[in-house]
């Protein structure tokens, strides 16, 4: 099964990914948590990336298609695979209808600005594994710590309310068209992906519950 998670800034996009993922046995790809280790590892498309994220930009729609054309073609995702944070622009899209890859499912989450500032500012997240916690709605079992490694949590460069505005200003820009380019494909017949939206402010559980139920029917 491959599904796109699609849904503003800090709309659930990881949390539910985390979910699904153990669900359905199949990996999340956040083109996010890959650009984010890129920009740790020091590669070359770590430094092309970094000042675009603390930007609260994109980064070239070149760069990331071949980023994860390459990733979803590793044996891992023989059995389907979670989109997160991909596709985020129109060409993006488009050029995986070119390359044929299928998609199942596309879920929306969606949550108004006003609550996603709020919101992010709570977050923590592990660098290592990318996962997500919030310091209220999903604390860890110790603070500031990491419930799987015992490591610490660290709160994300791109997570100061200036950038968070700039990414919500690029999710309308440039990503939410997204949601009418699916909305229509999934009424293109048999074969088409299934198109579902969830509301991203009820707590972190109900939304698992929907998306889960609407993912095995
Ligand atoms: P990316 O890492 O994808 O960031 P994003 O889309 O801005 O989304 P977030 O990761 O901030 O939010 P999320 O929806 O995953 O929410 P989460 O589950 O963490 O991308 C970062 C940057 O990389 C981009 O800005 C761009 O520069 C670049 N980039 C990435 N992909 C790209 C692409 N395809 N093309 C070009 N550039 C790209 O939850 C957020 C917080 O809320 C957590 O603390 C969580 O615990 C809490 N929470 C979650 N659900 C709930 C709930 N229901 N109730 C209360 N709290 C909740
Ligand atoms: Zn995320």
């Amino acid at each position: 099964m491959r599904i796109i998670l699609l849904g503003p800034p800090g709309a659930g996009k990881g949390t539910q990914a985390q979910f699904i993922s153990k669900e359905f046995d199949i990996p999340q790809i956040s083109t996010g948590d890959m650009l984010r280790a890129a920009i740790k590892e020091g590669s070359e498309l770590g430094k092309q990336a970094e000042g675009i994220m603390n930007a609260g930009g994109l980064v070239s729609d070149e760069l990331i298609i071949n980023l994860v054309k390459e990733r979803i073609s590793k044996p891992d995702c023989a059995n389907g695979c979670i989109l997160d944070g991909f596709p985020r622009t129109i060409p993006q899209a488009q050029a995986l209808a070119d390359a044929d890859v299928a998609i199942d499912h596309v879920v929306e989450i969606s949550v108004p600005d006003d609550e996603i500032v709020k919101r992010l500012s709570g977050r923590r997240q592990h660098p290592g594994s990318g996962r997500v916690y919030h310091v209220d709605h999903n604390p860890p079992k110790q603070d500031g710590v990491d419930d799987v490694t015992g490591e610490a949590l660290i709160q994300r460069e791109d997570d100061k309310e200036s950038t968070i505005r700039e990414r919500l200003a690029t999710y309308h820009q440039q990503t939410s068209a997204l949601v009418g380019f699916y909305q229509d494909k999934a009424k293109e017949g048999e074969n088409a992906p299934k198109y579902d939206k969830f509301d991203g402010t009820q707590a972190i559980d109900e939304v698992k519950n929907q998306v889960l139920s609407a993912l095995r029917s």
